[in-house]
């Protein structure tokens, strides 16, 4: 068991879950028994009804509250009346469905217990190849995944590496017993697997459309799911960066997607195919291809070909999880394919858990923007891991809950989220509170302000993705170029220039093409603009750029100053304050090194006179 004690949203954790515990309906007749007791207040009454799945209905009936649920629908009732019990608050009377039938967490666990972009400690459950976990542990996360209504988790990396792809061979009874973990509270496994596995096994092939392949992969899914029943499906990461799939064998990614989508059909299994494929070994001479073109032409023109049991998960943004991009065009594009939009809740380019950046504020622009029943299913990647508070800094535990309540309803206001978690982690005053509350709102804007200005993504350093280094990714293979000379910046993707503006319908395509309706925010990423360019408040392309970064840094320094006031307890705290320290000078080394570039490409000041160094 972890050597502190987790200071997770749900006040109630400290008791283990019994093995009796063995079905959602279960845990949340423990929860209510454990929870009540806890917080002093009666238990409600919980009645079942199948037919209401993932639903639940709170009333009060003769004084009396009765939650009613479908089996994982009973649960998370049991939790959201928990938690208002928790913070004070009335029974959540009225009927609640989720926006989203799949709530899906994807880990990018390697076999050797190593994460992909984890900043969190080692994996939770792999461990030298194998699975190997600390039940009591797992217990209480899962039952941090269901309060939040949670239902699917991918427990190994897309990038299928060394061991895991014995998950499904070898490893198959211990993906069961972690199945059997897992399962009673609501969630399901998932699992990542790779393209070419036949070939290993003497098929000499693996053309989605050959016969033997074919029938490996369903021999393969028969055993599987004889292990595990109730298994989600397959994650599957196809052509990209390097991994194996269908274009190899000269197929289409609804050939191969297909292929799989079939041999899991029989069993309920879904296939989760990703639309993360572009070029990853462009020459930057080339200034024909566009990245974010990529995911667009490889799918948009297979819409309705993808059999009704295949997901395509596609990321939020054309690029690459950057922390400003316009909505995937992708996802506008496929009205008869079912689509889950992915998300990234491990901060890889938004902080590494360090800086404070809480996403709510970001997946509610992107409810905002999304074409209304265009998508099926979201999926986060996660930022979990072995560290005692899971999520590295405390407050990234935010996005983990955050996640939860968005999947559930899109259209959440991002301050509720953030209040509801905050009350419910740390009991504090109530000016400190909404301090906590404000710090963690504004956060997003505030690192976006001191990194990559106005939608031009890239400006990191390469493979870490933490910290300044403008041109690291400037003369690269990955397609992720500014141009920046001293003449302006940024890349023309309206039809004057590479015509990827012309991937949106044509409302949004009108709205960026046009400089006077493109927001700000974005206008470096659809055009290339002369550093004297008026912005729309009237102030030029490169003071705006001098502002941003001087004003986000100030307002960091800001944040720390907030943060010492607010009396959180121990090791929290402490920890707080420690990775606070290291934003701080991150924040200034970004706002020297960007305002230096840009100050030696175009000779301009600052109008403001503030310290730009030479
Ligand atoms: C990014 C990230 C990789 C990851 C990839 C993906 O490129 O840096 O670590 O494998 O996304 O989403 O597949």
């Amino acid at each position: 068991m972890n050597k502190q004690p987790c200071r997770a949203w749900l006040p109630f954790l400290a008791e283990d879950v019994p093995p009796q515990c063995d079905a959602p309906v279960k845990v949340a007749e423990f929860e209510l028994k454990t929870g009540c007791a806890a917080l002093g207040v009666s238990a409600p009454e919980l009645r079942l009804d199948h037919a209401m799945g993932d639903g639940y209905a709170v009333a009060v009936e003769d004084g009396k509250t009765v939650i009613t649920g479908g089996d994982a629908g009973a649960l998370y009732g049991a939790y959201a009346w928990l938690m208002a019990m928790a913070v004070g608050e009335a029974a959540p009377e009225g009927e609640q469905n989720p926006f989203y039938g799949l709530r899906m967490l994807n880990a990018w666990d390697n076999a050797d217990g190593t994460i992909e972009r984890g900043y969190s400690g080692r994996s939770l459950w792999f461990e030298g190849g194998r699975l190997s976990w600390d039940g009591a542990r797992l217990r209480q996360l899962a039952r941090m995944l269901a309060s939040v209504g949670l239902n699917v988790l991918c427990v190994n990396n897309v990038n299928v590496k060394g061991e895991a792809a014995q998950l499904i061979e070898d490893e198959l009874p211990e993906l069961a017993r972690l199945a059997a973990v897992f399962r009673p509270f609501g969630v399901r496994l998932m699992v990542s697997i790779d393209f070419s596995r036949p070939l290993v096994h003497g098929v000499g092939t693996a053309d989605p459309l050959d016969e033997g392949v074919r029938r490996w992969w369903q021999e393969r899914a028969e055993a599987v799911w004889r292990a595990i029943p109730d298994l989600a499906g397959f994650l599957v990461k196809a052509d990209s960066e390097h991994r194996p799939g269908p274009f190899t064998y000269g197929r289409s990614h609804a050939d191969g997607a297909n292929m799989l989508a079939r041999a899991i059909a029989p069993h309920g299994g879904i296939l989760v195919w990703r639309a993360f494929v572009y070029n990853c070994q462009q020459d930057w001479r080339d200034q024909k291809t566009d990245r974010p073109m990529a995911a667009y032409e490889t799918y948009a023109p297979l819409d309705g070909q993808f059999d009704d049991n295949v997901i395509l998960q596609v990321k939020h943004g054309p690029f690459d999880f950057q922390v400003r991009e316009p909505v995937s065009p992708t996802l506008y594009a496929m009205p008869n394919t079912r689509l889950a939009m992915e998300v990234q809740l491990a901060q890889e380019y938004t902080g590494h858990q360090i800086d404070l950046y809480a996403m709510n504020p970001l997946w509610r622009e992107l409810a905002d923007e999304l074409p209304p029943g265009g998508v099926a299913a979201v999926a986060a990647v996660g930022n979990l891991g072995r560290d005692d508070n899971y999520t590295g800094h405390p407050f990234a535990a935010v996005n983990l809950y955050g996640f939860g309540r968005y999947a559930w309803n899109p259209f959440v206001e991002p301050e509720n989220v953030i209040r509801r978690w905050a009350r419910l982690t740390y009991r504090l005053p109530d000016t400190q509170e909404d301090a906590l509350v404000h710090l963690l709102l504004s956060s997003r804007e505030i690192y976006e302000k001191y990194t990559a200005p106005l939608g031009l993504c890239w400006m990191v350093r390469p493979g870490l993705h933490y910290g300044p280094n403008p041109s690291g990714y400037e003369y690269d293979a990955w397609g992720t170029y500014h141009r920046a000379d001293r003449n302006g910046v940024g890349i023309d993707r309206t039809s004057e220039g590479t015509g990827y503006a012309a991937q949106y319908p044509p409302r949004e395509r009108e709205r960026y093409e046009a400089l006077e309706t493109c927001p700000d925010r974005l206008k470096l990423f659809f055009h290339r603009l002369p550093y004297d360019y008026r912005m729309s408040d009237g102030r030029t392309l490169i003071q705006r750029i001098y502002d941003d970064h001087f004003e986000g840094c100030a307002e960091a320094e800001r944040m720390a100053e907030t943060l010492r006031t607010l009396d959180l307890p121990e090791p929290e705290r402490s920890e707080a304050f420690r990775r606070m320290e290291l934003q701080l000078a991150n924040a200034r080394e970004w706002r020297d090194v960007i305002n230096t570039f840009f100050h030696r490409l175009s000779g301009v000041g600052d109008e403001k006179g503030r310290k730009i160094y030479d």
